[in-house]
């Protein structure tokens, strides 16, 4: 039996407040009906002063941990997914292994945006499968309301905050992660990015006044280049594990837009019954939102042992990537 990486335990955190599209009709020139109808968004959850990243992933590695049956002291690796952080520097997995008491993990960030958590699982199996871990905790997790103009209706509408993590063991069954797969396009980098803040424009009054801390997106060009990519992710990731379509029994994939959704579950012929779907209650909380979802799965008995489950996401960089499951 091939030693494999397997998820032992999930768990989410989502802010109380809540900002339905009704509210952001007072904010900017835009319609329930136009955000339900072009992304499928109906409301997102946003932090209260004082509360930020790590806070997020604090809660939910917790109800992961005690998912797991793991004790935090027992961690040896802490992986956190995102690119809003609480501060460029230090990590947030630093301030979040001290938060959990996890004395004994080495702890680091990672920015694939709203890829990262299929990039950080990518991470976490090969350590696990390499023999240098056994026992990892990774987090996906986004305060993405701090960085959003609220003037613009062109990105305001769509993003969330929240948090998902889960915990990775060591296993030599059938089940466990059989594949990921990552890819990248960087000569598309401005379709979205934050071009503020960083060693290219470090924050001064003039990049504050012109907004450059704030996402940007060019939507309409992102949107075509991710159908089309992840309609090809999809097929390309049962091919290599010599799965059908049919043999699929959940795919998670990334909640960025209903319409993306449900042309790469068209692409599998997949009924939506075994698509999760979350973003009208959470909006794209980027890397947070497969494992909100596949936690809201997993606590909602939706899955069985060893069914086949497919992630897959598209995000800033260009980056997407995709991970193939046994449960
Ligand atoms: N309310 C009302 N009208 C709006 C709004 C709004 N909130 N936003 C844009 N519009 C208008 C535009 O100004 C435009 O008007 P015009 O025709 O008069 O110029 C019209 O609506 C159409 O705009 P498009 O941008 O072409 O709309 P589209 O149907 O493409 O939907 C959206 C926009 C929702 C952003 C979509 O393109 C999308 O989901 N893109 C992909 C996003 C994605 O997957 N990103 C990757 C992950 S994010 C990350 O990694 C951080």
């Amino acid at each position: 039996m091939p030693l494999r990486s397997k998820i032992i335990g999930t768990g989410s955190f989502l802010p109380d407040k809540i900002i339905n599209n009704s509210d952001l009709e007072k904010l900017v020139n835009t319609s329930d009906e136009w955000i339900t109808e072009r992304t499928g968004i109906k409301q997102r959850r946003v932090v209260s002063k004082g509360e930020s990243t790590s806070d997020l992933c604090l809660e939910a590695s917790k109800r992961a941990l005690q998912a797991a049956g793991m004790e935090a002291r027992d961690l040896e690796l802490i992986i956190v997914a995102t690119m809003s952080g609480d501060m460029p520097m230090p990590a947030t997995a630093s301030i979040l292994q001290h938060g959990l008491g996890a004395k004994h993990a080495g702890a680091f960030d990672l920015n694939a945006a709203c890829s990262g958590f299929i990039y950080g699982l990518s991470v976490a199996d090969n350590f696990i499968k390499g023999g240098t871990f056994n026992k990892v905790l990774l987090v996906g997790a986004e305060v993405n309301s701090r960085f959003l103009d609220w003037k613009d209706r062109k990105t305001c509408v769509l993003f969330g905050d929240g948090a998902g993590a889960v915990v990775l063991t060591s296993t030599k069954g059938r089940s466990g992660i059989l594949s990921t797969h990552l890819h990248s396009d960087g000569k598309l980098w401005d379709y979205i990015c934050v071009p503020g803040g960083g060693a290219s424009h470090p924050p001064t009054m003039k990049t504050v006044k012109e907004g450059l801390h704030y996402i940007k997106m060019r939507g309409n060009e992102t949107f075509k280049v991710a159908v089309k990519t992840l309609e090809k992710l999809v097929i390309d990731t049962l091919k290599a594990n010599n799965i059908k379509p049919s043999e699929l029994a959940m795919l998670i994939p990334h909640q960025a837009n209903l319409r993306i959704i449900t042309a790469t579950a068209k692409r599998l012929n997949l009924p939506m019954e075994k698509v999760a779907v979350n973003l009208e209650k959470y909006g794209n909380t980027s890397s947070a939102s497969i494992p909100i979802a596949l936690d809201e799965v997993v606590r909602d008995n939706r899955l069985r042992k060893n069914d086949n489950v497919m992630l897959e996401a598209f995000g800033g960089g260009l980056t997407w990537a995709s991970a193939l499951i046994r449960w």
